[in-house]
């Protein structure tokens, strides 16, 4: 964990949802599945696609406005984007440097994505707490966004019922208060089992030499695999978290995990004790938006008065990687 010099202030959040509303009901055109099935082992109703040319950096874009709005900073007051996907619309430019340009930000400052999947803005978070403990940047916009409708196999009905689409974005700057609404934060990995959730971007080898075989495209996912991996480490591992912190589960306001399967969210909950009206989820309408589902959870919540501001809340990830993270964040008046 990255002691802080100097701390850091959470100034904005925002969200961005496409349109377009698919719901259980209308997979059934493309497969054998039912609205029963999907709803009772993942607690999703429906899903929001990206249609025609609209994708991830739209919407991400559309976030990061929200959330600079929210924090009451000018996109020239930035120094730095971290935008986190799962899978950028362009592998370059970077959706940073897209959001960066869109934005109107002319001033030559560094952007750049990372991939961490559904952990992706826990990540994001950990590294902007870096720079800023450092005195290096100031005020950091971090955006997560994703359009998976547009890399799953719609023929794969186990993966393709659980994705969705969305962005969100968080504004964080120097603390002038001396505190730090990064409590605590903590960000793993374990690439020894990344073969249960993969997406290949494959090319083909220069026409001189032995090609090699692609692997197929789209997600591909050990639904069964990752459930077991997940629901069997993250309830301790939050719970750790925040002991490790000095704090105990009583002393947090909200759980705000990544939206993933309502059962994984469940066990969480119920290893903290919370009751539902600390827990935010939001699954049923939007099913899984990979690195967007914390932001979009915070930000969706916090709009709708879910979540009472002037609250901490414990955030926490999981993704392909296989990647996972928390953080204990203050939520204060004014950022949303
Ligand atoms: O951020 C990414 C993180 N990913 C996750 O969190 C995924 C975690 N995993 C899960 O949520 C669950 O594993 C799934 C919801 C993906 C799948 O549930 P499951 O209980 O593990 O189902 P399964 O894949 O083992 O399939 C059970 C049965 C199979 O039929 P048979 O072989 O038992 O006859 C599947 O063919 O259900 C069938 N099935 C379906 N039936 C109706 C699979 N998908 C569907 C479907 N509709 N959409």
């Amino acid at each position: 964990m990255v002691k802080s010099l100097i701390p850091l202030r959470i100034a904005g959040v925002g969200y961005s949802l496409p349109e377009t509303v698919i719901t259980n009901d209308d997979l059934t055109k493309l497969y054998d599945t039912s609205d029963e099935w999907i709803y009772t082992r993942t607690g999703i109703k429906e899903r929001r696609v990206v249609s025609g040319e609209q994708n991830a950096i739209d919407l991400g874009f559309e976030a990061s406005k929200n959330a600079l709005a929210k924090a009451k900073i000018d996109p020239s007051e930035i120094d730095l984007i971290i935008a986190a996907s799962s899978a950028p619309p362009d592998l370059y430019p970077a959706i940073a440097c897209h959001i960066q340009a869109r934005l109107g930000i002319k001033t030559q400052i560094p952007a750049f994505d990372i991939t961490a999947a559904c952990t992706g803005l826990i990540y994001g978070l950990s590294i902007a707490k870096a720079y800023i403990a450092s005195g290096m940047y100031k005020n950091i916009l971090i955006v997560a966004t994703d359009n998976n409708s547009r890399l799953v196999n719609w023929e794969d009905r186990s993966t393709s019922i659980l994705f969705g689409d969305g962005a969100g974005a968080m504004v964080v700057t120097a603390s002038d208060d001396g505190v730090d609404d990064v409590i605590a934060i903590d960000i793993k990995s374990d690439g020894h089992i990344g073969d249960l959730i993969e997406l290949s971007f494959d090319g083909k080898n220069c026409p001189l030499v032995e090609q090699y075989e692609p692997k197929p495209t789209g997600i591909r996912m050990n639904g069964k695999g990752v459930y077991a991996f997940v629901a069997k480490i993250l309830p301790h591992y939050v719970e750790n978290l925040i002991t490790s912190a000095g704090m105990k589960a009583e002393e947090i306001d909200y759980l705000i995990p990544h939206q993933a399967n309502i059962r994984i969210i469940q066990a969480v909950q119920e290893r903290l004790g919370y009751s539902d009206d600390k827990v935010v989820t939001n699954i049923k309408y939007y099913g899984n938006t990979s690195a967007a589902s914390i932001p979009l959870a915070l930000a969706e919540s916090v709009e709708k008065g879910k979540v009472k501001l002037g609250s901490t809340a414990v955030l926490c990830g999981f993704g392909a990687g296989m990647t996972w993270g928390g953080a204990i964040v203050r939520l204060r008046e004014g950022i949303c």
